[in-house]
C-alpha cells in the first residue's frame, strides 16, 4: 500500500478489514436496531452490567458515568436504582440515546430519575460538569485502537474522584496483535493485560487486572483507579 494511500485512509478512519462489516454510525443503527447494534444480550448484558457494580460497591447517592451508554442497556438497571440526577451516560451516537430514552426506559422515570445524556463522540467528560464516583465502559475498548483508548482515560481522570473507580471490559489476547488503525463499532481490537495495564498507568492510573467477570462473549474487566 502506498503511504499516500496509508495516510488517507486513515485519516477517513477506514482500514481494509473493516470491508466485510456491517456499517457503523447511524446507518448502521438503523440496519440492525439498537439493541442489536450494541451487541444483543440486552437483559442479560445489562443485569451482568448492573449487579457487578453494586456487588462492587455501588450506591445510590454515587454519581454513575456510563462511557458509551448505547441505548442504555445498563441505564435501565442503574436509573431507578440511583438518586435522581446520579446517572451519567456519554455516547456518540444519537440515535441510541433517543432509542434509549424513548423505547427503553420505562414512561415517567427520565422526569423522577432526570438521568443526564450527553452526545459526545470524543469524550469530553468535562461538558457534564460532573465529579464521578464510578465510570464503567462495557465493550468500548474493545473496538478502539490505543490512541482513543488512551484518550478516553486520558479525559476521564480530572473527573474520577480520588477514591474513585473506572471499569472497562476488554477482549484479552495473551500475546499483543495488531488491530485496526481506526475506530470501528463493530471491529474487533483485542489487547494483552500488559498493554490494558500501561494504557492506565500512562495516564496516572493504578490498575487492576480483574479477569473473568462472566461476560457471556468472554471480555474480561480492569479497573482503573487515578495513582496517588
Ligand atoms: C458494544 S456497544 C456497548 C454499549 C453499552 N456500553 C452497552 O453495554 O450496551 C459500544 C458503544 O460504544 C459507542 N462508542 C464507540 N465509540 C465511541 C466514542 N468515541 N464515544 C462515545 N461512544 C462511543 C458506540 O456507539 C456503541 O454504543
Amino acid at each position: 500500500m502506498s503511504p499516500l494511500f496509508d495516510a488517507l485512509r486513515r485519516r477517513l478512519g477506514w482500514d481494509p478489514s473493516f470491508a466485510t462489516l456491517d456499517p457503523h454510525g447511524q446507518r448502521g443503527v438503523r440496519l440492525r436496531g439498537h439493541r442489536e447494534y450494541v451487541g444483543g444480550h440486552w437483559e442479560e448484558i445489562g443485569q451482568l452490567q448492573f449487579d457487578f457494580l453494586v456487588a462492587r460497591g455501588l450506591r445510590p447517592e454515587h454519581y454513575l458515568l456510563d462511557i458509551a451508554c448505547g441505548a442504555l442497556r445498563l441505564g435501565v438497571k442503574a436509573i431507578p436504582y440511583l438518586e435522581p440526577g446520579h446517572y451519567l451516560g456519554i455516547e456518540k451516537e444519537r440515535s441510541l440515546i433517543r432509542a434509549g430514552l424513548e423505547r427503553e426506559l420505562p414512561p415517567g422515570l427520565r422526569q423522577e430519575k432526570r438521568p443526564r445524556l450527553l452526545h459526545d463522540g470524543n469524550f469530553r467528560v468535562w461538558r457534564l460538569r460532573q465529579p464521578v464516583d464510578v465510570a464503567i465502559a462495557q465493550s468500548l475498548f474493545t473496538h478502539l485502537p490505543p490512541r482513543l483508548i488512551g484518550r478516553c482515560l486520558a479525559r476521564l481522570r480530572p473527573w474520577l474522584q480520588p477514591e474513585g473507580v473506572f471499569y472497562a471490559t476488554f477482549h484479552e489476547v495473551a500475546e499483543a496483535r495488531p488491530n485496526p488503525g481506526a475506530p470501528h463499532d463493530h471491529g474487533y481490537f483485542a489487547y494483552t493485560r500488559a498493554q490494558m495495564e500501561a494504557f492506565g498507568r500512562e495516564q496516572g492510573y493504578e490498575p487492576e487486572y480483574i479477569g473473568d467477570w462472566h461476560h457471556p462473549r468472554g471480555q474480561v474487566m480492569v479497573a482503573y483507579r487515578p495513582g496517588r
